[in-house]
């Protein structure tokens, strides 16, 4: 079937990202540089997020003033952060609600370009706000334990096999942190790549499915400097990448999310995507409406609920239409 195609994959994703204003490499992966005061903004909020996740008990974080102190309590602190999951996704709070709510304004209108508008319509939620050092990222661990294929963001997966759309498109910007020791690595496709047969994959098979229909060698080079702080990097779920860290030492704070673009028919039928994940979207309309919120009660604040996503992903939200 034509979708099982790397060719169909990349004309598909070169369709969806044609704005020349950013740049696309191997067919299958976008690099856009934000607006430097847009930029500000999301660092600010992105810290403001993070600083009003901790224990609403630590009332020394009023003090705070500016980014960089603000920067050094999270280094400082980051173990006592209680809804941080085990891959460094922190999970929006009843405490961290207002600070959410801003945060994700500003990031989904990233996408209310001319060219983006139109083709995305849902967005999973909560958006993946992220933490990543050698501490939390710890190897296979936990993945020998458990029966699922894909487990913690250092072994190479697709977002698909955590039950994500095989249709999505998955969004990723470096805020801070030391993108040269601590990024992601991608691998690309081989010619005979087949969507359908990737999808497929077991435990069993995995490390054969991946031989058979991924490269080697990393395809970073070929965008050497594109992966950055303040560039948006967009990327077709097929494009197989790990989280990689060369420095135990090093950090990174990122915004995560994957959208799902409108579908055509023949595409709806060969979408899969968990029930889970399914009942996590939202529309990009609402998200980018500015009349909506979404509210994370304090009843909650303590509990996670386990999903195909990891053993600690976000409990639930509901979404308040403002008059
Ligand atoms: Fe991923």
């Amino acid at each position: 079937m034509e979708f099982n195609s790397l060719e169909y994959r990349k004309k598909r994703f070169e369709k969806i990202f044609s704005n020349k204003k950013s740049k696309n490499y191997i067919g299958l992966i976008n690099f856009k540089k934000l607006d430097a005061v847009i930029y500000e903004k999301l660092k600010e909020q992105c810290l403001d997020f993070i600083i009003a996740s901790f224990d609403p008990k630590i009332k020394k974080i009023n003090f705070l003033q500016n980014n960089d102190e603000k920067l050094k309590f999270i280094n400082k602190n980051i173990g006592k952060l209680y809804s941080m999951t085990a891959n460094g996704f922190i999970v929006p709070k009843s405490h961290s609600c207002k600070e959410y709510n801003a945060l994700i304004k500003t990031f989904y209108g990233l996408f209310d370009t001319k060219e983006l508008e139109s083709v995305i319509k849902y967005w999973q939620e909560p958006l993946g706000i992220c933490f990543k050092s050698y501490d939390n990222d710890r190897s296979s661990l936990e993945m020998s334990k458990s029966s699922r294929i894909y487990h913690q963001t250092s072994n190479a997966h697709i977002e698909s096999w955590a039950g994500y759309s095989n249709f999505g498109i998955n969004t990723l910007l470096p805020l801070f942190g030391d993108t040269t020791k601590n990024y992601t690595e991608f691998f690309e496709p081989k010619e005979n790549y087949n969507d359908f047969e990737v999808n497929s994959a077991n435990r069993k098979n995995l490390d054969q499915i991946k031989y058979k229909n991924y490269k080697e060698k990393p395809a970073n080079p070929a965008f050497k400097n594109e992966y950055s702080c303040g560039n948006l990097i967009c990327w077709d779920n097929c494009l197989l990448h790990r989280t990689k860290i060369n420095d135990k030492k090093s950090y990174r704070i990122f915004i995560v999310n994957q959208f799902i673009p409108y579908l055509t028919r023949k595409e709806s039928k060969a979408n899969i995507i968990s029930k889970y994940r399914k009942l996590g979207r939202l529309t990009h309309n609402i998200l980018s409406s500015k009349k909506h919120f979404l509210k994370f009660s304090k009843i909650n604040d303590r509990r996670f609920k386990s999903t195909l996503g990891g053993k600690r992903d976000a409990y639930n939200y509901n979404v308040i239409k403002l008059k």
